[in-house]
């Protein structure tokens, strides 16, 4: 089959491409740690601001020293709106939403979630530097949403 010069110069292109951006995700995914969720856990987001986990929102210590934050996502909160973690150790952000889609981002960390309600986001990251994380919602969530924001303080090492 006879294929024209610059037909075949323009398919060696668009497959160059295809390589590239190949690449590109497969760098991202592993240089950045991006991954997509491996968590699934349902809540029922009605009851869930009442009773049980989501209802007293803020940090938990096990005797083996991991640290879990569970959080909701809500109109147009984090509660709690500020956090404290320690530096040096894992810790886990437990999510979740009452009302609507809501994100869950820590600036500067590879913490990024979508809150959907009806499910329980999680994410475990170690913080290397101590300092205070802005935390964005990245959701489009309502008229509020560009003032949906909170804080994780990062307090050095024990
Ligand atoms: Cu919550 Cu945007």
């Amino acid at each position: 089959m006879h294929v024209e010069r610059t037909e075949r110069l323009w398919m060696w292109a668009a497959t160059g491409m295809l390589a590239l951006f190949t690449g590109a995700i497969v760098a991202t995914a592993v240089g950045g740690s991006a991954h997509p969720p491996s968590h699934t856990e349902t809540v029922n987001p009605e009851t869930l601001s009442v009773t049980g986990e989501f209802a007293t929102p803020g940090l938990v210590s096990a005797a083996d020293g991991a640290v879990t934050v569970s959080m909701r996502a809500e109109f147009y909160v984090f509660r709690p709106a500020v956090v404290r973690v320690p530096a040096g150790i894992p810790v886990t952000f437990r999510i979740t939403s009452p009302d609507v889609l809501h994100g869950f981002q820590i600036v500067g960390t590879n913490v990024n979630l979508t809150v959907a309600p009806g499910y329980v986001s999680q994410a475990t990251t170690t913080f290397d530097t101590p300092g205070e994380y802005l935390v964005v919602c990245n959701e489009y969530c309502g008229l509020a949403h560009h003032l949906m924001q909170g804080t994780v303080i990062v307090e050095p090492g024990r």
